[in-house]
């Protein structure tokens, strides 16, 4: 049985649309990730870009296009699919980003680990 029980925060709390990450387990190498929320839906990933394994991001919390339509690398500009973490710009055209199980509880955003991609 998948767990989802990381708590992200509120989904009030994240613009619309925007992003939040987060991170489970402590360490060296913990588990990054982020969601993404757009209306009342909300998608989760690791934040790794397919393209050369970096991070996605390089600001906090900001994994979105100008336009807020698309996840973006800060790296190299690939773009990703919100809904669905496909690639469909950049160096890594054809592949997806890693989904991460994600639920919406009461107002509260929670995923599960690594296990649940
Ligand atoms: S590292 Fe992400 S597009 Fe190049």
């Amino acid at each position: 049985m998948i767990t989802i029980d990381h708590v992200v925060g509120l989904l009030s709390d994240i613009e619309d649309p925007g992003c939040r990450e987060f991170s489970i387990g402590v360490g060296d190498w913990p588990f990054n990730g982020f969601v993404v929320r757009q209306g009342d839906d909300v998608y989760a990933y690791q934040n790794y870009c397919m393209h050369a394994g970096h991070p996605l991001n390089w600001q906090p919390n900001s994994f979105l296009t100008k336009e807020g339509d698309a996840i973006i690398c800060a790296s190299h500009g690939a773009m990703y699919e919100i809904a669905s973490g496909e690639c469909f710009a950049g160096p890594c055209r054809g592949g997806a980003l890693r989904k991460v199980a994600v639920e919406i509880r009461a107002g509260v955003i929670y995923v599960g680990g690594p296990g649940t991609m």
